[in-house]
């Protein structure tokens, strides 16, 4: 299901990155919060959270499948693909604690995700 020479894949790569901003913007406040910084509740966030990730997973999806060959020899690709299933783990795990560690795990895998997805399009073959 090639997306080449369409605007479908440039408007569903928008959207994972609106749902980016979502998801784990939310996930970085409440982070911060837990390691002191002086930010209000964020526990109403979490419908945005939700919302941010069921965006992030459909839209990435579609891409994904837009391209399976491309990706799945891109490198980057996999990092990023190992990288987010370990923290999403951690995200329904320890970052339900609510620890100072499980923040500072949550905000260095998400950035790492971040990373990853954004090398992808320079390693490709
Ligand atoms: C839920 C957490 C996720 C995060 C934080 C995330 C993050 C990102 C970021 C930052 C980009 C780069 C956007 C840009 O450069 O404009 C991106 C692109 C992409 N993501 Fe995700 N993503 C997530 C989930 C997924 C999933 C589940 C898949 C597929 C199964 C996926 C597939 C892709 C693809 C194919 C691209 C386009 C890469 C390209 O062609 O340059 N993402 N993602």
């Amino acid at each position: 299901m090639s997306l080449e020479n369409s605007w479908i894949f440039p408007v569903f790569e928008s959207i994972h990155v609106i749902g980016l901003a979502a998801f784990v913007g939310t996930i970085v406040l409440e982070d911060l919060r837990t390691l002191g910084l002086k930010i209000a509740d964020t526990s109403h966030l979490k419908i945005w959270t939700h919302t941010g990730l069921a965006l992030m997973l459909i839209t990435g999806a579609v891409m994904f499948l837009s391209d399976t060959t491309r990706y799945l020899h891109n490198p980057a690709f996999d990092v990023k693909i190992t990288l987010l299933v370990l923290a999403l783990i951690a995200h329904f795990t320890l970052h339900r604690r609510g620890t100072r560690f499980a923040a500072s795990l949550s905000l260095a895998l998400w950035t790492c995700v971040v990373l990853a997805a954004r090398a992808i399009a320079d390693f490709d073959a």
